[in-house]
């Protein structure tokens, strides 16, 4: 089968081609230049700088307490390194709801200073009114629905979402609003299987899931999550590729080991 893993650069329009010709699309996250390097140069399709940055880069408890400014630093870190994948930036918590102009002022500022490619904003008929006025201004949108982490206080835990019949129903009407209003892609975090297999079979946009599983138009996963370097959080639907914690911890003490006894440098690392 010919595919788009060939593609130079990873448009908007080229995802909506891989979701026709039913290829699935791998997205994950990074939030500085070397980690976007590498998952770029592997042929990643979509960067997200999420606003999981907040935990796994800032070790905050939610995604809250990261602000614009610090999404900026860690875009701008990440479009240096890339030169392939989509780079899509988080709108962070308090920069988007309920004041659309806010929203655009937010967008315009990531899309300015970081020559990122797109947004993502989490929620459904809440925030269409910022959606809009962002798609407005020519920025490509991104939803987000199901578990949105900057909503954590008013769910109160992290479960999966939209079990019960009347907020999957919400759900299957906030996924066509969203495509309705123009948004290129929705993201579906740690909803049933059944429910994002039905979404995506509605949608003309592809469909990114996490929690999601596998009847979806593509993945995203945590970068920190999936190669291990982050050992505290272990959802079922977290695949492990790697155990960077231990490979990290096993060179480190070996760093220790040679430092102190003397064993390194040796004569060839000197000048
Ligand atoms: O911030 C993030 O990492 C995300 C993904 C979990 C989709 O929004």
């Amino acid at each position: 089968m010919s595919t788009q893993s060939n593609v130079k650069v990873v448009t908007t329009h080229v995802l909506t081609a891989m979701k026709l010709r039913e290829e699935k699309i791998a997205m994950l996250t990074a939030y500085d230049f070397s980690m976007a390097k590498i998952i770029d140069q592997a042929g990643i399709d979509i960067i997200l700088v999420g606003d999981s940055a907040s935990n796994v880069m800032a070790g905050h408890q939610s995604t809250l307490p990261i602000t614009l400014d610090h999404m900026i630093y860690h875009a701008q870190s990440v479009v240096r390194g890339v030169e392939r994948a989509l780079v899509v930036v988080d709108l962070p918590f308090g920069t988007y709801q309920g004041n659309s102009k806010e929203a655009l002022c937010s967008a315009i500022r990531i899309m300015k200073e970081t020559g990122a490619q797109a947004v993502k904003l989490e929620g459904g008929r809440e925030i269409v009114e910022s959606i809009q006025r962002i798609l407005s201004a020519g920025i490509p949108v991104m939803g987000h629905l199901g578990l949105t982490p900057q909503s954590i206080h008013k769910f109160g835990t992290y479960v999966v979402r939209a079990k019960e019949e009347q907020e999957a129903q919400k759900l299957l009407e906030d996924a066509i609003l969203l495509e309705e209003t123009g948004c290129f892609a929705i993201v579906l975090e740690k909803i049933p299987a059944v429910l994002a297999k039905k979404v995506a079979e509605n949608a003309k946009i592809p469909i990114i899931g996490i929690g999601a599983g596998k009847d979806v138009d593509g993945q995203v996963l945590v970068v920190h999550d999936m190669l291990g370097i982050n050992q505290d959080f272990s959802p079922r639907f977290l695949r492990r590729y790697h155990n960077l914690y231990a490979e990290i911890t096993g060179s480190v003490t070996s760093y220790i080991k040679d430092v102190r006894n003397r064993d390194f440098p040796n004569e060839s690392e000197q000048y």
